[in-house]
């Protein structure tokens, strides 16, 4: 049984088209072995109904009204100690402002003032609304509240507009959830997972550098998802503009050969994830800054880089259990992975085709595919990074029950 199996939990539906999804949302959990009640505020009534929610939930759907019968059955306060955590999705701008205010004059903001569990917001809005400087404050408010955000993600709205608002994927709402419990029950704190990510720069002298488009994104995103389901987690990143959350370990490098030697101190290591674009050459540093004028042509030599994961993947004493590379193609996408995980020797190999502009190197979204060492090919397809992320980590996880990892108990 997996992390949701008898977890209780306590699901609120405001009023958003994306409310429909909600019902497979259901269904999903309850096939995890989940108990859920729900409460349906007024908006969201013109969306789904109490009939249908009561009966793929075979449980009690509340109004948000102080009714006598519901505080008679279960006051709001014994609703809100009854479960393990309280799910709100999808969350409007307006619960999300009234969230941030505190308010308490209904049945739903007393069950929430009156608990003491974590909270989930699934926002879900147009785009304008989602960056209304308005919102972005009560967001902030509420992250300082301890609210728990998934999403929204970038994608096509039901407005018909284009952009961050759009309601996290059922699976990546369920994916969250059982994260969540896995890291809850302990279930991963022993097993040390690294993650590389970002470009390297490779400098020519103190001003000029060789580097690439790498965002660091996806790596980032596998890294937090890893740290979220329980990892002890570090994550090794090259020059990136993103921001990191702070209770992440972080490690920052510059050149390849720092990104390496960071990973060596950080041995044994359980699961490596090598997302990071490294430069595969390194020039002859200069320590005076080259003159231009000098020459009208210049020729610098390269040397090759290390190759961090080979160099992981065929470590004698310290090759990690699991170790995964990553593979930005162009073209031949599956050829040329299948030839990667011989050469490198890793486990599995997470290609993309960078040649989509709509997915890879700075794009919110990706699609992969990951062929696994025994040739074995699995296609995730399009999402928000932080989505494939989360794919990825489950996948790791699963893999753990048949890789007998060092420390796992
Ligand atoms: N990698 C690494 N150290 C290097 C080079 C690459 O750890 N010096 C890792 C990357 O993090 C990624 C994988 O190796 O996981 C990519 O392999 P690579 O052969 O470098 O892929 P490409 O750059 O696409 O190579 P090529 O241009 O030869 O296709």
């Amino acid at each position: 049984m997996g992390t949701l199996n008898e977890k209780k939990i306590l699901l609120i539906i405001s009023g958003g088209i994306a409310a429909y999804k909600i019902l497979d949302l259901i269904r999903n959990l309850k096939k995890k072995n989940c108990e859920i009640k729900t409460i349906l505020t007024e908006s969201a009534k013109e969306f789904v109904t109490s009939l249908s929610i009561a009966s793929l939930s075979q449980n009690k759907v509340y109004e948000n009204k102080f009714d006598l019968n519901n505080e008679i059955e279960m006051d709001h306060i014994a609703l809100s100690r009854w479960c393990d955590i309280i799910l709100i999705a999808p969350t409007t701008a307006n619960l999300i402002s009234r969230l941030a205010s505190g308010s308490a004059d209904d049945f739903i903001s007393t069950v929430i003032s009156a608990s003491n569990k974590d909270i989930f917001l699934v926002p879900a809005m147009n785009v304008e609304m989602w960056n209304n400087p308005a919102t972005e404050e009560n967001v902030k408010t509420l992250l300082k509240y301890k609210y728990k955000f998934i999403g929204p993600v970038v994608g096509d709205l039901a407005c018909g507009e284009v952009g961050e608002g759009k309601m996290s994927s059922i699976n990546e709402i369920e994916n969250t959830l059982a994260h969540y419990f896995a890291k809850k029950n302990n279930s991963f704190s022993k097993l040390k997972a690294v993650v590389t990510a970002g470009p390297t720069r490779e400098y020519l002298d103190p001003v000029r550098y060789l580097s690439n488009e790498s965002s660091g994104k996806q790596g980032y995103e596998i890294a937090k998802k890893l740290f979220d389901s329980g990892f002890d987690t570090t994550l090794i990143t090259g020059p990136t503009n993103l921001n990191y959350p702070e209770n992440l370990k972080i490690i920052r490098v510059t050149s390849a050969q720092e990104m390496l030697e960071q990973c060596q101190n950080l041995f044994p290591i359980d699961i490596a994830v090598c997302a990071a674009a490294v430069v595969d050459f390194q020039p002859n540093y200069q320590s005076e800054k080259i003159k231009k004028e000098e020459s009208s042509e210049y020729n610098f030599k390269l040397s090759k880089n290390v190759d961090i994961l080979k160099h992981l993947s065929n470590h004698v004493k310290y090759r990690p259990k699991l170790v995964i590379g990553f593979a930005a193609e162009t073209n031949n996408i599956l050829e040329n992975s299948l030839k990667k995980i011989k050469d490198k020797n890793c486990d599995w190999i997470i290609a993309n085709d960078i040649s989509d502009k709509s997915i890879g190197f700075n794009s919110d979204n990706n699609e992969v595919t990951i062929i696994y060492k025994n040739q074995q090919i699995e296609k995730i397809s399009k999402a928000a990074k932080s989505e494939i992320a989360s794919e990825i980590v489950n996948r790791i996880i699963k893999s753990l029950g048949t890789n007998n990892v060092r420390n796992i108990n």
